[in-house]
Parts: C-alpha cells; structure tokens; sequence
C-alpha cells in the first residue's frame, strides 16, 4: 500500500507565496477558520445531488453525514458537485453524458486542493463515471452508493421500480388496465429517494463497486432511508481521512483479481448487461486487459443466486435484509480471489469468510439457483464479429435456440412508426431488429434494445419475441433481447446489411448470432452503406469524433489509462 509523504493540498495552502496567501483568504471568506483547513487532509464529497435526479434526492443530506465523519477524523471536508445523470429525466440518453461526468470527476480532483474524495452516486452512469474519473486521477477514493429506494406495493403485490413500468405498459397496450389503475401505479411503485430497488444497472453496478472493494462491507444494499445509511455514510468519510494520507490509490485496488471478482459477482447477483461496457470502460482507465470472454466464462461457472426482478422475485431490501454482497460472496467464494484489496485495507476475502445467510429465498445456495440459465452470455458470429451480450435468465427458453425471419427497424422513430401497424407482416417468431442505436448511432447507445411488442400480439397474449439490436437495454426489463451487437451498423457492422425476410438465428448453447448469407453477400450490400451525418457541434460532436465501440466500454480514445495528478504550473 502507497504511503503518502506529502498532502497534495499543502501546494495551494502552505508557503508564503501570494497564490498560497490567496487560498487561504479565500477559505476564511468562506467562514472557515485557518484551523480547519491547515495541515489537515483536504477530502472533497463529489456530489451527484440534483432536484432532477430522484434517485440522489437524499444525497445532500448524506453528504453533511459523509462531512460528519470527515471532520470527526481530522480531515477537512468540501463538497463539489458534479453532473447528476438522473436516469429517467435526461435525454435522450445518460449514456451519452457519462463520459463527460468521468471527465468532469477527473478534472475537478486534479484542479482543486484535493487529498482524497468520497464518490456520492447511485443512478446507473453515476457509477461508472465518477469511477472512470477517480481511476484516471489516481487519489484515493472511496463510494458512497446512494443506496436502493424503498420497495413497491399496490393491492398486494410487490412492485419494482423500471420492472413493473414495462410490465404494466405491455398490459395497458393489451387494454388490461383502467385510467385509473394506471394513474394510481404513478404514485406507488418508485416511493422514496434512492435507486432502482430491482436488479437494474444502479444495483448491479453498485454491488460490483462494492465487490471491487471500492466502497465500506454490505455498503451497497443498504436501503437509501434506513438510518444504516448514514452511518455508512459518516464511516466513509472517517475512512477517507486515513486513505488521504496512507492510501490505497483506486488502480492498487482495480487489479486484474477486481475485475475477476466482478464479473463473478454480476453473474451471481443476475446484474445488468449495462455492467459489460462499464466494467470495460473502468478497465481502460485502469490499464486492465479484459479478455473478451471474461464475463461469458464467469457465467458458465457462477450461477444466478440472487432471486431479485426482473429475474427473480425480491427486491433490494430483501436482499439486505437476508445479508448484503458479503453473503452473496460467501456462496461463490470459490470463485472469488480472496487477496483482492479494499479501500479499508483488509483483503476482501475478509468480508465474506463469516458472512451468513439469513433467507435462501432471496440468497439462492448453490445447488438451488435461481435459472439453470447462464446470467449473461456473449455471442458471436456474423451478425456480431467483436460480440453481442444476452441475459439469459431474464429470456423465454424457447426463444435461446429460435430461428426467424427478421423484421428490420432503422432507428426508434421508424420502429415507433410501423411497429403497431396492423398491416406490418409479424408473427411470434418473428425477429424484431433495431439498428442505428450504438454509440455512434443513437447517439449515445441508448436504452431502445428491449423493443415493444406490436399491440396486436399482445392481445394475442404474446409477452416476449427475439429482439436484437446495438442498442442497450434497462437493466430493470427483462425479455429474449440480444444486445450490445458490435459494430453497431452505424459503424458499418453487418447489422447494417440485414433486410426485412432475411432468417437470423440465435443459438445460446453454441454462443452464436447468425444471419443465413454468406460473407460476400453481407460484403456486398454494405457497399451500399452510409454512415450518419457526424452531429454539428459541442459535446455530441466531440462524442462522436472520439467514442469507442461497446467492446471497449465506450469510452473516449484520448481517455484510456492514467492522468496525470499535477494541476500544473500555478
Ligand atoms: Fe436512477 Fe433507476 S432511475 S437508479
């Protein structure tokens, strides 16, 4: 572990020079005395807190918790907001802003007196990107997950949050709901601050933060208005004083074992597909080689355990209240390095050597998971030359082994337009294919790949059809959608050369994703292909000049690896 000789803040506040003089009146402008911020570590609370983002609602308050525990140590606390991502409420997609966040994290550390930080986020991309920042930066780091809001209920029944929206839509469509059951669902599924409550990307991706060793143990599970949280909350920034100046720096944490552990856990907790590109993304910044398959291959050996929506039944609460992440690691230890390394400096096979189960309902034992289907699965073949992903425990089994003529949508607003046309030639076992929703495509690869099923199945009783696209998808929805389908046809991928008719199968035990043509028929008819028009300015230009494909985690190509710490010369 690094030891840290000298603080980084003590540049701006020690000496006598006018620059220095400067800082210092200007803190004790603020009402801070020279006592609180001199020769103390200097540990800034990055906040994704907006009154746009109702999963981070809470998050001011936790930050004034997270300060608590900064001063109760001896460090001096600022907090500095950063881009909120509020899943729902920005468009047209998060997705499209997480690297700016990751930019916007990096850059605020590297350019204020800053020792360490306490990452507040929750909301899917606020993960990853404030991740993605802190690796590139390289100061010490620990995460505060905002933590899972509480659970749904209406006449009953347990509701999750982004779950249940789909559900319910498809049977509103279907002419199964009133006015007035759809006005009631408004107020009763999503019904306090915090994240998803379901296994959507937020859970899933807070949980391999967590199994990372990124954050304190159980962190992650804890629900976002239980008082646990605050004291969470205050003990990470206890912690952080101590990291300020003894470490560890986020890449002795995001080792190559991390990453093992990660994908282990996602396959284990049945997480979102979204984890792929973020895990790729975080690797990038790390300088980790992932190897293609290091997920597919995790799947094979990890089963689905943990029994929550959309593939199972529970919901985050449950999954706290029957032991968090350290009972889940405890049941796939064999596939964990125990070695791994924590922001609390004990291995993280510390935390689930005594961890117990208290419900094997929520917390599947191995010999009773939760699907004989592998969580996630990666295909190739040649409709996906550098890969697509599927979730298998969220699809219909007839569907993994299914051949279908497809039926080809260019982009949501062509899909929109024809999809409940009662003349447009589906069946069953048609295969719907949206394209044009990659990174470059969308822009920003947005959440169109769990596509509608045409009304007029739906009133046949038809709940799920073979989806694929190069799109992404909501970890929260279920469905037999293949996703991520790499290049995206926007880049010239052979998505782009499918037509309406063309068969297309999807073979999960062989791993495959196929269309019936050969090579030089697929080659011929992407001659005819034209990539869009590049977006005329700002961040969507500077996006599309410089993203990279789903494979590579979509992040930047001037982003990859480590920055440089340094503010520069001032
Ligand atoms: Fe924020 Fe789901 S919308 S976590």
């Amino acid at each position: 572990m690094t030891q840290r000789v000298q603080r980084r803040s003590a540049r701006w506040f020690d000496g006598d020079g006018m620059r220095e003089f400067a800082h210092r009146q200007r803190s004790q402008q603020m009402g801070f005395s020279r006592e609180e911020f001199m020769d103390r570590p200097v540990v800034a609370i990055l906040n994704t807190w907006s009154d746009l983002s109702p999963c981070h609602a809470h998050l001011r308050e936790r930050a004034q918790d997270v300060a608590r525990g900064i001063t109760r140590a001896g460090g001096f606390a600022v907090e500095l907001p950063a881009l909120s991502l509020g899943e729902v409420m920005v468009k047209p997609t998060t997705m499209l802003y997480r690297n700016m966040l990751a930019m916007e994290a990096e850059e605020l550390l590297r350019s204020h007196p800053v020792d360490a930080v306490v990452l507040l986020g929750g909301c899917d991309k606020t993960v990853p990107g404030l991740m993605m920042g802190a690796l590139s930066m390289g100061l010490p780091a620990i995460f505060v997950p905002a933590g899972p809001m509480m659970s749904g209920h209406w006449r009953g029944r347990t509701l999750g949050a982004g779950t249940h929206t789909r559900h319910f839509w498809d049977e509103r469509q279907a002419g199964n709901l009133s006015d007035t059951d759809w006005v009631e669902l408004e107020g009763v599924m999503t019904r306090s601050p915090g994240t998803c409550q379901t296994m959507g990307t937020a859970s899933t991706m807070t949980l391999l933060i967590e199994a990372m060793g990124f954050t304190l143990p159980g962190a992650s599970s804890i629900p976002a208005m239980d008082s646990a949280h605050r004291r969470m909350a205050y003990a990470a920034g206890v912690r952080a004083v101590a990291m300020a100046d003894a470490g560890p720096a986020p890449a002795e944490i995001a080792t190559e074992a991390a990453f093992s552990n990660a994908a282990h856990v996602l396959c284990a907790i049945g997480g979102s597909t979204n984890a792929a590109i973020h895990l790729a993304a975080m690797a990038g910044r790390a300088g980790v080689d992932l190897p293609d398959d290091l997920i597919d291959a995790a799947a094979r050996r990890t089963p689905c355990l943990v029994n929550l929506m959309p593939a199972g039944e529970h919901l985050m609460a449950d999954l706290f209240r029957a032991g968090g992440l350290p009972a889940v690691m405890n049941r796939i230890a064999a596939h964990l390095d125990p070695d791994a390394p924590t922001v609390t400096g004990e291995p993280l096979g510390d935390r689930w050597k005594d961890a117990e189960c208290w419900d094997d309902a929520v917390i599947r034992p191995l010999a009773d998971p939760v699907s004989d289907r592998p969580a996630l699965a990666r295909l190739t073949g040649n409709l996906a030359p550098r890969g697509a992903l599927m979730k298998p425990t969220a699809a219909s089994p007839r569907l993994l082994e299914h051949s279908g003529p497809a039926i080809v949508f260019d982009g949501p607003a062509d899909m929109r337009a024809r999809i409940d046309d009662p003349g447009l030639d589906v069946t069953a076992d048609s295969v719907l294919v949206l394209r044009g929703g990659g990174p470059l495509g969308g822009p920003g690869m947005p959440e169109w790949g769990n596509l509608p099923i045409p009304k007029k199945l739906l009133k046949q009783g038809v709940r799920d059809m073979l989806r694929i696209s190069d799109a992404r998808m909501s970890g929260t929805h279920g469905g037999t959608c293949v996703l991520h389908v790499c290049p995206e046809s926007a880049a010239g991928g052979p998505l782009a050369a499918l037509r309406d008719g063309d068969v297309v199968t999807l073979s999960l035990s062989q791993r495959r994703l196929d269309v019936a043509l050969d090579e030089a028929e697929i080659a011929e008819r992407l001659k005819a292909h034209a990539p869009p028009a590049p977006p005329g300015r700002g961040w969507t230009r500077l996006y599309a000049q410089h993203v990279e494909q789903a494979d590579r985690g979509c992040d930047f190509d001037f982003l990859r690896g480590a920055g440089n710490p340094e503010p520069g010369i001032f």
